[in-house]
């Protein structure tokens, strides 16, 4: 194993292997009795590739860089950026065949959209992968998952172009997904970043999966800039029994850029937000439809707001901060362009 820390850049072919933290890096003071009391992002990379060093085919040079370690609830957006600059500068790299990325699960959903929306294409051009991982259970816990998930990444990451495209994929429990499709369903199932989401066994592919994954990098458009400076201020505001005017208001009347509104059912939303929603597309505050029941599309067009497909609230607010961010920089199309652009693709089963 290489570390990043060595003087001379590795010029040799190696997956570079990049950590942020997360359970997958977690400890748990007391691990034999209460594996779920633990601290996130207290081991380093190398650490966590240390463990797992028999197991891993010995062709494969890895390098190790350590870029946050974080407890990934506390994820920003000077992080995100960071961490797409890095991938992108190494997908770039010819000496870089594929990209392992170590996260927490809890907001492994907006970085993974987030990648795919401004790598995918890249990765998919190139014919690299790169896969995120993390895990349910600290590195301490005698069922830990983490190693296994690590493992698979690095083979998914180093499978055979001809075996599978490149782009930006996630691996849980054995199981690989786009990364786009990510979506933390359960508090401590294993497989709680991908219970939902379309995914094959890492192992066995299913050709059905491979065809679909096919058939959206194909329908997906070009990559979208990573913001650089101060990302555009988007909130997530749920609708539900008893909803109020005054939040919106409240956030309109204080510079927020866009609201994703993560509504009941197909999307609709409590009719005592209709006025001062209207009231805020009109000021020019972005507005997206998503739903909160967690599945499903919404096709729905409608006065007010766009409509985000299948895309979740998480995903979404992401998205149209990318669009934001693209139009101000790009003036020839709106931010409604670049959002239909990373978020609304034909439905592919
Ligand atoms: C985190 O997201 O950093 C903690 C939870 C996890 O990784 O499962």
């Amino acid at each position: 194993m290489m570390s990043s820390n060595q003087a001379k850049p590795e010029n040799s072919p190696h997956i570079l292997v990049l950590g942020m933290g997360g359970t997958i890096a977690g400890l748990a003071p007391n691990p034999e009795v209460d594996p779920r009391s633990y601290k996130a992002g207290e081991l380093g990379i190398e650490t966590l590739l240390a463990k797992i060093q028999e197991a891993i085919p010995g062709n494969l040079k890895l390098l190790a860089q350590q870029v946050a370690n974080i407890n990934s609830r506390d994820l920003c957006e000077d992080l995100l950026t960071l961490l797409g600059n890095l991938v992108k500068t190494s997908l770039e790299n010819p000496a870089v065949q594929g990209i392992v990325i170590t996260h927490g699960t809890d907001t492994v959903e907006e970085a993974g959209f987030f990648l795919s929306a401004t790598c995918g294409k890249l990765a998919e051009k190139l014919g690299k992968r790169v896969v995120l991982t993390g895990a349910m259970l600290p590195a301490n816990a005698p069922q830990a998952d983490g190693p296994l998930n690590l493992l698979d990444a690095l083979k998914w990451a180093a499978t055979s172009r001809e075996n599978c495209p490149g782009g930006v994929f996630a691996v849980f429990a054995g199981k690989v997904c786009l990364a786009r499709d990510l979506a933390k369903r359960h508090t401590s199932a294993l497989n709680a970043p991908l219970m939902d989401s379309p995914s094959t066994p890492v192992g066995m592919v299913n050709p059905s999966w491979m065809s679909r994954v096919r058939a959206i990098e194909k329908a997906s458009g070009d990559d979208l800039p990573i913001p650089q400076g101060l990302w555009p201020w988007v909130e997530i505001l749920t609708s539900h029994a008893g909803a109020r005017s005054q939040v919106i208001e409240f956030l309109a009347s204080t510079g927020v850029q866009g609201l994703v509104l993560a509504g009941t059912g197909l999307g609709g939303f409590h009719q005592a937000w209709e006025e001062a929603l209207k009231l805020a597309q009109d000021k020019g505050i972005a507005l997206i439809k998503t739903s909160r029941t967690g599945a499903g599309m919404i096709r729905e067009e409608s006065a007010l707001g766009l409509t985000a497909g299948s895309l979740s609230a998480p995903r979404a607010r992401i998205a149209l901060q990318l669009a934001l961010n693209a139009a101000k920089g790009d003036k020839s199309l709106t931010w409604q362009d670049f959002f239909a652009r990373i978020a609304v693709l034909p439905e592919i089963r």
